[in-house]
Order: structure tokens, then C-alpha cells, then sequence
């Protein structure tokens, strides 16, 4: 059998960062509230677009893995926060890489979208369309937040991160997936704005409007997550003691805490660093595990258990055997543009773009 082992990784955060202080000053919220609730501390903004940012972590992920970038046959780029829909973004990244012509497509499952292009990308290894991959998690959130919406404006932050996978014959990689999604809750979280519903109908690029029932995600996330778990760890007849680190989707520490305690799983083992990042949608995980590996939280041979839920409802729960190597082959030279402007200036740059008058755009785009 034929396994695709997680031999390189790489994340890149853009360097501004917005405290919950900085966001007290536009809205009607406080760092009480967003630690208590949420864990949130800080999160980034990015001054550059989402292909520059998925392009470092993947040169990263390249350096780390000792591949160039022209040996990779597939680029899977998972994302909600597409700079472009055609052509797709992972094509951007195959010539930004030097790929040609590799397969490249993007997978869209919201939050959840790294974890399931690791299961596509896994797939097309075990089946031998290709013998390697590259799989990106990267997302920009900030310029279709909407910076007037406190319930959701605090939860999100910017970021990127890749894996290399190669086919390999020991037992490493992607062990076992469980991969759902509760359709019936989707109205529980829709961006409006972003989507060809909303095209040629004047709302102005950026501008959205965020329909969102905290409550409710939180509830199906909890249980989204921990059966996931538990449905995985079945499949391979192992138990909650057999993993070594979960890296959980961070949207929340106190939906972590309550998957952790509905299925089995103690808290010190469990990767946490939404403190620093607050929810990068498809970015978290990938961003998670780098960090966890740089922290020497990873020891070789391990079983990591990744959980994650986002819009759609999707979720999914990922049983991964990490390899002998926990440290980068090697390191990338390869940085984003120098960044001057504080992350409020960032955002009040971009609301200053959207609220510019267009003769285009109707009154109420969303009517
Ligand atoms: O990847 C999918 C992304 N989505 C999620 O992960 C969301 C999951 N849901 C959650 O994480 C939580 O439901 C939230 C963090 C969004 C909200 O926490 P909560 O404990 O469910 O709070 P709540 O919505 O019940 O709001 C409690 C109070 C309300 O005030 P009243 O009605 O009690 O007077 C809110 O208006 O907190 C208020 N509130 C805020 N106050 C200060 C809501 N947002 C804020 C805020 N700052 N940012």
C-alpha cells in the first residue's frame, strides 16, 4: 500500500498585528470580553493578497520537504477568500513555484479547507496519479470582514500554511479521515457579498454583510468535532490515549476545551495557539502544526488528531502518522515585502476603498 507521508511544512504570517486593544477603538467591544469568550488575544492583517501569502509558506513547505518547487505534481489550494475565481489560485501559485504542469485546483469546505484537500491530495498519491502534492491552507479574511460587525469582527485574523506530501511506503501521513457536513445548519453562517450570487449586481468588491449565529456553530462545532474524533479513532480500533498531540481548528478555546473534554482527550495534549491568531479559517490547522513542530511538540512517530468544522457546516476529524523527521531539511530564503503600516491603518485603508462612492453600487446591496 502506498501512504503519503507529511515530509515538509512552512507557514507565513503577515507581520501586523490587531490586539483586541486596537479593536476596542472601532467597535463596541473590550479584551475582557474577547479573552473570556473566545481565548483571542491578538490576531494578523495582512498588507499583501492571498497568493503572496499561501506563496511563501509554500516556499517554506518546499525547503523544509528539500524539494523543488518544479518536482511537485499536484498543488491543492484550500481557501474561502479566493483573490480570484478564474483562473483559480493554486494555478497562480504552480507558476509562482515553477510547477508546470502539475495539477492544481482549489477546494473550498470553508475552515475546513486544508483538511479536506489533505484527504484529495492523499488520495490521488495513494492511487497513483501523482507521487507528490502540495497542499495549502491560506486565507485573508480581512478585507471581507465587515469592521462594523462586533459578534464576528473579533474572531478572525489572516495567515497561510503548506504541507509537502510524498508517496512513501511506510505506514506515515493520513492513517484515516471522517468527513461530514450538516447542510440543513448552512444559513447559520453566510458571507453575503462574496459570490456570483452577488456579481453584476453592484456590491462593491469587499463589501459584505455576515450572517452569523455564533451559538448555534458553536453547538454543532462541539459535536461536529468530537464525534469525528471518536468516528476516526473507531475506524482503526485505536483509543484517545493512543494520540500523542490533537491540533484542533481554532475558532474558539472554549469550543476546544468542551471537544477535548466530550471526547477523551486530556487538554495537555492538545495544541493551542489561538491566543496568537485568532480563527485563519483554512489556515489554522496547517499554521498549528508548523507551530507545534517548532516547539518541539511533535516527537517522531507520532499520531496526530486533527479535528475542524467550518461554514457549510462542514467538519471532519483527520488521524495523521507524523514521520521520523521533525525538523526542516532545510530553509527558504524567500520573505514577504517589508510592511510600514500599523494593521488598524491596513484596515481603515480598506474601508476607506469600500465606502468610496461608486454610481454603480445600490443602497442596499443585499436587498
Ligand atoms: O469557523 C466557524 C466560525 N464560527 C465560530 O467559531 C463561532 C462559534 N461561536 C462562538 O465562538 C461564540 O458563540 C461567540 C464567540 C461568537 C459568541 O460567544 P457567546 O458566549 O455565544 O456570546 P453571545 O453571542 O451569547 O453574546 C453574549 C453577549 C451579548 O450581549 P447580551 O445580549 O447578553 O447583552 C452580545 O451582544 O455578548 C455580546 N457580544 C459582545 N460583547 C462585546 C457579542 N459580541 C461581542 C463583542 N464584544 N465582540
Amino acid at each position: 500500500m502506498i501512504h503519503a507521508a507529511i515530509t515538509g511544512w512552512g507557514k507565513c504570517l503577515p507581520p501586523a498585528v490587531l490586539s483586541n486593544h486596537d479593536l476596542s477603538s472601532l467597535l463596541d467591544t473590550s479584551d475582557e470580553w474577547i479573552v473570556s469568550r473566545t481565548g483571542i488575544r491578538e490576531r494578523r492583517i495582512s498588507h499583501v493578497g492571498l497568493e503572496e501569502l499561501a506563496y511563501v509558506a509554500a516556499a517554506r513547505a518546499l525547503a523544509a520537504a528539500g524539494i523543488p518547487g518544479g518536482s511537485i505534481e499536484l498543488i491543492v489550494f484550500g481557501t474561502c477568500s479566493h483573490e480570484d475565481q478564474v483562473p483559480n489560485m493554486a494555478s497562480g501559485i504552480q507558476v509562482r513555484i515553477g510547477a508546470q504542469p502539475a495539477a492544481a485546483f482549489d477546494i473550498n469546505t470553508a475552515c475546513t479547507s486544508f483538511l479536506y484537500g489533505l484527504s484529495a491530495a492523499t488520495a490521488l498519491i495513494r492511487t497513483q496519479v501523482v507521487r507528490n502534492a502540495l497542499v495549502i491552507g491560506a486565507e485573508l479574511i480581512s478585507p471581507f470582514m465587515d469592521w462594523s460587525d462586533r459578534d464576528v469582527a473579533v474572531l478572525f485574523g489572516d495567515g497561510a500554511a503548506a504541507v509537502v506530501l510524498e508517496a512513501s511506503e511506510r505506514e506515515e501521513g493520513l492513517l484515516a479521515e471522517k468527513l461530514g457536513c450538516y447542510g440543513e445548519a448552512r444559513e447559520t453562517l453566510r458571507v453575503q457579498g462574496m459570490g456570483g450570487r452577488y456579481a453584476n449586481r453592484g456590491v462593491l468588491y469587499g463589501i459584505t454583510r455576515w450572517q452569523f449565529e455564533g451559538q448555534e456553530i458553536f453547538k454543532r462545532a462541539v459535536q461536529g468535532m468530537s464525534s469525528a474524533c471518536e468516528d476516526t479513532l473507531t475506524r482503526l480500533n485505536l483509543k484517545p490515549r493512543d494520540v500523542d498531540l490533537v491540533v484542533p481548528h481554532q475558532a474558539n478555546l472554549r469550543i476546544i476545551e468542551a471537544v477535548a473534554k466530550r471526547a477523551h482527550l486530556p487538554l495537555e495534549r492538545v495544541y493551542v495557539n489561538i491566543q496568537r491568531y485568532g480563527n485563519m479559517s483554512a489556515a489554522t490547522v496547517p499554521v498549528a502544526l508548523c507551530e507545534a513542530l517548532e516547539e518541539r511538540r511533535v516527537r517522531a512517530g507520532a499520531l496526530l488528531l486533527m479535528p475542524g468544522f467550518g461554514g457549510g457546516l462542514s467538519y471532519c476529524a483527520h488521524l495523521v502518522r507524523w514521520g521520523s523527521r521533525t525538523t526542516p531539511l532545510k530553509s527558504s530564503t524567500v520573505e514577504l515585502p517589508p510592511n510600514e503600516r500599523p494593521a488598524l491603518q491596513i484596515i481603515r485603508e480598506c474601508l476607506e476603498r469600500k465606502t468610496r462612492p461608486s454610481a454603480a453600487a445600490p443602497a442596499t446591496p443585499f436587498a
